[in-house]
């Protein structure tokens, strides 16, 4: 990504998006009730041109102002999704708070608990890449632009897609923080693994310049099973600890997996089958809705209304709002969960 040119794409499209959106729901300006706008964590140059738009129109049209968090827009999707739910079939079902909260996306690995709104607590993160910066970066050293099927995948879309005929357990590869009884997620290691593998088997195949080599689709299911291991390992971990502590009712035990990465198949049928194990419910937005979207701040922004937590009302607050490049979404509880050493009896098997 270029970021100038992200800036210069976000400025030049941000006043039609908004009044397309005004025009094809039928309301006016006058009738909204406030202005949300993701204000934190994210890349500024990009953060600062939605900002700067929609706290100028909230002054201009004098409405309220909500500054969101984009993480806690991808967790809260679920929650207008099963709404429509209810609508539909006539069914009484709400995604109530407490849940456990996975969210993998190009920019992010967190296992989180959301306890309202405005309360989360960190269970663990990563301590370097995310899961779909792993594959994106994978995906480039592999080529996987140069297989026609491919071209307008993401990374990630394209591993998913070739390692539907790829064996799994073709190639190993490390557990990342297998030392460390904590919820911490690492994909740097896997990375390094997988560039150094595929510069073996370009040797051994004898493969130059833009050709793929040729177990590719054992490659691609061998590092989506590594990611997914990982992914399902820590977040049994965490349903281990939440359980240790008695953070969620046991009654009603919920994942919710949102984030880009949640639109791949493989990882939503593995986290199914961790949660079938341990009773929770798995809960995921529909795909359109798991990558970013502008639907989730809107959702995020009914959320804060709803609850008039975050809304600001005074001009001059309005005004003072700034962006914020990085910003955790609660108290981190890391060391509380590597203080109690928690040892996983038996890890739940997936293929
Ligand atoms: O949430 P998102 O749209 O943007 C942020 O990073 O915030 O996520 C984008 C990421 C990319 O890394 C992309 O490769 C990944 O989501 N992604 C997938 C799939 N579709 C998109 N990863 C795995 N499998 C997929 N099907
Ligand atoms: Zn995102």
């Amino acid at each position: 990504m270029v970021r100038p040119v992200a800036r210069r794409l976000h400025a030049e499209n941000i006043e039609e998006v908004v009044t397309t959106a005004l025009k094809r729901s039928g309301v006016s300006l006058e009738e909204i009730d406030a202005v949300a706008a993701t204000v934190k964590p994210g890349m500024p140059l990009s953060l600062v041109v939605g900002t700067e738009y929609g706290k100028q129109l909230a002054l201009n049209a004098r409405k309220p102002f909500i500054p969101i968090h984009h993480m806690e827009a991808h967790a809260l999707t679920v929650r207008m999704v099963e709404q429509l739910i209810i609508e539909i079939n006539t069914r009484i079902f709400w995604v109530e708070f407490p849940f456990l909260v996975l969210l993998v996306s190009g920019g992010h690995s967190l296992l989180v608990l959301a306890h309202s709104v405005d309360r989360w607590s960190i269970i663990g993160q990563t301590v370097d890449d995310a899961p779909g910066e792993a594959l994106d970066k994978g995906a480039r050293r592999l080529k996987l632009r140069n297989i026609p099927e491919c071209s307008s995948m993401s990374g990630g879309q394209a591993i998913e897609h070739l390692a539907k005929e790829g064996n799994p357990r073709a190639y190993d590869f490390p557990t990342p923080m297998w030392k460390y009884r904590d919820c911490t997620f690492s994909f740097a290691g896997l990375k390094h693994s997988l560039l150094k593998l595929i510069t073996k088997l370009e040797e051994e195949y004898e493969v130059e310049g833009g050709n793929i080599i040729p177990p590719i689709r054992d490659v691609c299911a061998s590092y989506q099973y590594a990611i997914t291991k990982h992914l399902v390992r820590q977040t049994q971990r965490a349903m281990v600890y939440n359980d240790i502590r008695g953070l969620l009712p046991k009654e009603n035990l919920k994942l919710v997996l949102s984030g880009g990465v949640a639109c791949n198949n493989y990882i939503r049928s593995a986290l199914q089958k961790l949660c079938e194990t341990t009773g929770y419910q798995l809960l995921c937005p529909p795909p359109r809705l798991c990558t970013d979207n502008g639907i989730m701040i809107a959702w995020n922004g009914m959320e804060r209304w709803k609850a008039q937590s975050g809304v600001i009302y005074d001009e001059e607050a309005i005004k003072n709002i700034d962006i914020k490049a990085k910003c955790p979404i609660g108290v981190d509880l890391t060391e509380d969960v590597r203080s109690l050493g928690i040892k996983i009896q038996k890890w739940v098997k997936f293929r």
